[in-house]
């Protein structure tokens, strides 16, 4: 008896300090399930982090293109252009097989302003080492059913499938609302444009949705996820003139001052996107390089901005 008596008196106030801590928990546990959704990255966040790396590139690694650059896609740049008549000229190399590309189109409303502007701020300092995008081009690299690291022949019918697929995605994909959220210069030279997502299908879901549709593409893609990004000129050498009157600024410095010009113009930006675009680049580089392909434009389809 005695010993059931003594349970009872030890298990009153030890049924209550179990009862507090089951209640602090879940209500601890109701907290954090709850913050988690904050505490995951967003993509928006992700973007951001990843364009602020690109633009400590050129710091981190110097004008690496004034010393035979590679581009995003492993090229050397000195590869890709000729001096011909005194025009800075892109040396067209056939795709075997032609690279097959999915790009968000910039329509040239949007464009030709940036264009002008690159032009205006880039032109007078790069006689001739530039190359500027051809504005009636500027996209956006979504995803590749076949690029030129990972070759992934197909056939014509099978190309003709490919593009229903994609067609198929596109009509369930939302028009982008986009902002320009900054211009970098890589260590390659390339001036790109870093967007961020307003509204609309994010970059993460078209490239999944376009992966699903395009189960032989190579499972290395050429970019990350969360990017949204438009290549608008190519630096090819040094720049004629500098800020000689400040005659302290370095090459660097130079180059930094003249992105911050363009930033200054640009940045803020806001478009939107309504065309993906299905590519077959018969030469490398034929979107970024005006070379030889075959396009296939679909508009978006959901009717959600
Ligand atoms: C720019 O691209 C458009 C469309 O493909 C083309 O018609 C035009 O000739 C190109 N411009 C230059 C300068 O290559």
């Amino acid at each position: 008896m005695s010993r059931v008596r003594n349970y009872r008196s030890i298990s009153k106030p030890a049924i209550w300090i179990w009862l507090i801590s089951a209640l602090t928990f879940y209500l601890l546990f109701l907290m954090a399930s709850r913050n988690s959704t904050e505490w995951s990255i967003s993509n928006a966040e992700q973007r951001s982090r990843l364009y602020e790396k690109m633009e400590k590139d050129l710091e981190d690694h110097g004008a690496a293109f004034l010393k035979q650059g590679e581009t995003t896609q492993s090229l050397s740049l000195s590869d890709l252009f000729i001096l011909k008549d005194g025009a800075v000229t892109p040396v067209l190399k056939a795709a075997n097989p032609p690279v097959r590309a999915n790009v968000l189109y910039l329509n040239p409303e949007y464009s030709v302003p940036i264009a002008d502007a690159v032009r205006s701020i880039f032109s007078p300092h790069f006689d001739k080492a530039i190359w500027f995008q051809n504005s009636s081009l500027y996209h956006f690299s979504m995803f590749h059913g076949s690029h030129h690291i990972t070759a992934v022949p197909a056939s014509e019918s099978e190309i003709e499938a490919e593009a229903n697929a994609v067609r198929a995605v596109s009509e369930s994909i939302c028009p982008l609302k986009i902002t320009l959220d900054r211009v970098v210069l890589t260590s390659t030279g390339v001036l790109v444009g870093c967007w961020q997502v307003d509204s609309g299908s994010d970059p993460v879901t078209i490239r999944q949705k376009l992966r699903n549709a395009l189960p032989h593409a190579p499972a290395k893609q050429l970019y990350d996820a969360v990017m949204l990004h438009t290549s608008f000129a190519r630096l090819l050498g040094h720049p004629s003139s500098w800020l000689e009157e400040a005659n302290k600024v370095s090459e660097l410095q130079f180059f930094h001052e003249l992105v911050s010009r363009l930033n200054n113009k640009i940045r803020g930006t806001k478009a939107t996107v309504g065309e993906l675009w299905y590519v077959e680049e018969y030469d490398i580089l034929a979107l970024a390089l005006d070379g030889r392909m075959k396009v296939r434009k679909f508009q978006l389809g959901c009717s959600k901005v």
